[in-house]
């Protein structure tokens, strides 16, 4: 029998009743398809500080390496806020993405029909949304150099730089370019080159890569529009490709336009090695532990592993068309609550999902 070994992190917050969901439809769905799941639990986020002091331990990284994916439910809490930038579980999310060569990360936003309402804009500018951010991942204002805090002259400074050079932008234009390919044809890449001379190097190097593509309909546009335009017209986009700040921001923006944050997945990749599954909200610790949280973006992640990382389509399809009747049936989390649906917490939702996908 095929069996791939997933490295699998539940991290902090609501991260491990999240887990616990994914976890059982994934066991479901590879007996249905005949495969085997092996999962290597390890320690990062808050539960590797609290064992080690460090938020991705060397043996963590050297799991993922060898693993087929990995998947992660969230990781973060108020309670490491205080600690120094680099013994925060962020940074151990950072340095699992930059140790495994994550450079592009895939976050669709795809309108699920049954929620159309749950969105605060108005049904009619929703309705078809089907968009995919394309966010570089490993370099830019996150990881540029120098970097730090100086005193001097009784006046405290802080700096980050803001940094690609061409080999950067030219692999995720490329992911891009492939994925409109795949997609609607159309790639938007957004940056401020209005402003800022990394994002006139961004613009050029699209432009080169371009030349690769011709079956691409290639535009740009400044961040600053396409915040705007993300609310106001979002069916005009089909990819968008963009920095890793930018991405960031935008995710979230675009993320909301299906409700809650709560249902949207994510794939990291490289271009070898395995990726990285998440969703794409954090671990939530206002709500954790109390049965609360959605975990359908973690399944929809599980169903982005299967499809992508383990090469299991028609797993993948399940777990998807199983999340939807159970939307369709007017199941909801809290988030998503809306008249005449029945409310039901994270445990109660993974029954539903679990009986979605065997039924
Ligand atoms: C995300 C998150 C992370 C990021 C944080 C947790 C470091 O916001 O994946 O979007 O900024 O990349
Ligand atoms: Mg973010």
């Amino acid at each position: 029998m095929t069996s791939h070994r997933i490295t699998l992190f539940a991290g902090d917050g609501i991260g491990p009743e999240i887990t616990a969901v994914a976890r059982e439809l994934l066991d479901a769905v590879s007996r249905r398809h005949g495969f085997e799941l092996f999962y290597d639990e390890q320690p990062m986020g808050g539960a590797a500080i609290d064992a080690t002091g460090e938020p991705l331990p060397p043996s963590t990284l050297e799991a993922c390496r060898t693993a087929d994916a990995v998947l992660l439910a969230a990781i973060g809490s108020p309670q490491y806020d205080s600690l120094p930038r680099e013994k925060r579980p962020e940074s151990g999310l950072l340095g699992l993405r930059a140790g495994l060569g994550l450079f592009a990360n895939l976050r669709p936003v795809k309108i699920i029909p049954a929620l159309a309402g749950a969105s605060t804009l108005k049904p009619e500018v929703i309705e078809g949304v089907d968009l995919l951010v394309v966010r570089e991942l490993i370099g830019g204002v996150y990881f540029g150099t120098p970097k730090g805090r100086v005193e001097a002259d009784g006046h405290v400074r802080a700096f980050n730089t803001m940094a690609y050079s061409d080999f950067e932008i030219d692999r995720i234009a490329r992911v891009g370019f492939d994925l409109a390919l795949q997609r609607g044809g159309r790639l938007c890449s957004v940056d401020k080159a209005n402003v800022l001379d990394v994002s006139q190097l961004w613009r050029d190097r699209v432009e080169a890569i371009h030349v690769d593509y011709p079956g691409v309909n290639l535009s740009h546009m400044y961040v600053d529009n396409a915040a705007m335009q993300l609310v106001r017209a979002p069916k005009q986009f089909d990819v968008i490709l963009t920095s890793n700040l930018f991405g960031d921001i935008l995710s979230d923006e675009a993320a909301m336009l299906t409700g809650s944050i709560g249902m949207l997945p994510s794939a990291s990749l490289g271009s070898a090695g395995p990726g990285l599954f998440e969703p794409i909200h954090g671990s939530a610790p206002d709500i954790a532990g109390q049965d609360l949280a959605n975990p359908m973006a973690m399944v929809l992640s599980a169903a982005m592993l299967l499809r992508i990382g383990l090469k299991q389509e028609a797993a993948a399809a399940d777990l998807e068309a199983a999340v939807e009747r159970t939307l369709a049936a007017g199941f909801r989390t809290g988030d998503l609550m809306a008249e005449g649906c029945t409310q039901l917490g994270c445990q109660a939702m993974g029954e539903q999902l679990l009986a979605a996908l065997e039924g």
